[in-house]
């Protein structure tokens, strides 16, 4: 009797509860397994000291759960210690677990995997990445990155209205990524409405920045910026103040913005900046339709991965073929944009923006 069980860790991604019932359909139709377990809160649940039991899953518990955002599973971050949720998983007699998160999630699983193979134990581990970010190797594309980008087009049309409606309007959106620029940048090539995009990939200088505004200001009275969370990080001063001792704390956008601000206050040509971050109405939201289908197709190779006796691996997409990789090749680097890419070029086509190295 096969007993499987499921974690969700790190931030919220749409689509975790997707991937949630995608697993618990496919391991109770196709494969006849009754006992579930939803293990709460990401690796603590796999540490008793935290005392969150355990979901019983089955198709009537997860039946609408997609309709919703968020993980019913509850999420945290970082590992637990390894010896302590192996033994928990031997206790809990459990088979098969999957692994729902991002790189330091499939790092996590991997030492799982060397401490179950240590005791000689058998029990299969096999991830399933997601990350609003993208950035995790080995795979085209990871859940949640397309609902993201989706997600963040009300953002920028707002940013563009809001720009348009006054004379030298500044529509400044943030997006989250974390150290890749794949949310942003994709969501600017979605909108036609974009002017300047900033991505830790990209590094750039104020001056810069500043020079392209003064010339799109001159010539259109309006511009649209989008940055992503992680760009320009060498820029942000490190006592999370500016200056002007304007609260920024590390948050890229609102240095912009004040920085902006400052700038064309001192040039005696003021301009009006609306700044929006949409993060997290962003990443908590539910999957799209898309998104959904490349949920329960990944849940349900996971599975297949599981049944087959594969462990140590995560789930992929690859020249659109679903693939299982070995999870230490998932987590070898992160996926980042390459400047000298077509995917570059194309934002700077679109964008009209200069090269701002
Ligand atoms: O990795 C997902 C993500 O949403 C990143 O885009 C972001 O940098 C990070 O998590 C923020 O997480 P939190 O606010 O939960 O610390």
């Amino acid at each position: 009797k096969t007993r499987a069980a499921i974690i969700t860790c790190g931030g919220l991604c749409p689509g975790l509860n997707d991937v949630i019932r995608s697993i618990t359909m496919v391991l109770w139709y196709r494969y006849g397994v009754r006992n579930i377990l939803g293990l709460r809160y990401g690796y603590e649940g796999l540490n008793p000291d935290f005392h969150h039991n355990p979901i019983q899953l089955n198709p009537d518990v997860v039946e609408d759960i997609h309709q919703k955002g968020g993980t019913i599973l509850g999420s945290s971050r970082g590992p637990q210690d390894v010896g302590v949720m192996v033994d928990y998983l031997q206790e809990m007699q459990i088979d098969i677990l999957f692994t729902v998160g991002g790189d330091g999630t499939q790092r996590g699983a991997l030492d799982l995997v060397e401490e179950i193979s240590r005791r000689g134990a058998k029990i299969a581990v096999i991830g399933i990445p997601k990350t609003i970010d993208n950035d995790i190797s080995c795979t085209e594309r990871t859940f949640g990155f397309q609902t993201a980008v989706a997600l963040s087009q009300p953002s920028i049309d707002s940013a563009h209205m809001e720009a348009k409606a006054v004379r030298n309007g500044v529509g400044l959106v943030k997006l989250m990524g974390r150290d890749s620029g794949f949310v942003a940048a994709y969501a600017s090539l979605a909108s036609s409405d974009v002017n300047l995009l900033l991505v830790p990939e990209v590094s750039f200088s104020l001056p810069k920045v500043m020079h392209f505004l003064e010339e799109r200001l001159k010539q259109k009275s309006h511009a649209v910026i989008v940055v992503a969370e992680g760009s320009g990080k060498e820029l942000l001063p490190p006592d999370g103040q500016d200056a002007s001792g304007n609260e920024i704390l590390g948050d890229i956008g609102v240095f912009l913005k004040h920085a902006i601000q400052a700038h064309f206050r001192q040039n005696g040509r003021p301009v009006s900046v609306k700044y929006i971050d949409p993060s997290y109405t962003i990443r908590s939201a539910r999957a799209n339709a898309d998104d959904s289908v490349f949920c329960f197709r990944l849940a349900e190779n996971a599975v297949h991965a599981a049944m087959a006796g594969k462990t140590g691996m995560v789930v992929g997409l690859w020249n659109g073929h679903f693939v299982d990789i070995p999870s230490i090749e998932a987590v070898r680097q992160r996926k980042k944009i390459d400047p000298s890419s077509s995917l570059w070029t194309s934002i700077l086509d679109n964008t009209g923006q200069p090269d701002l190295i």
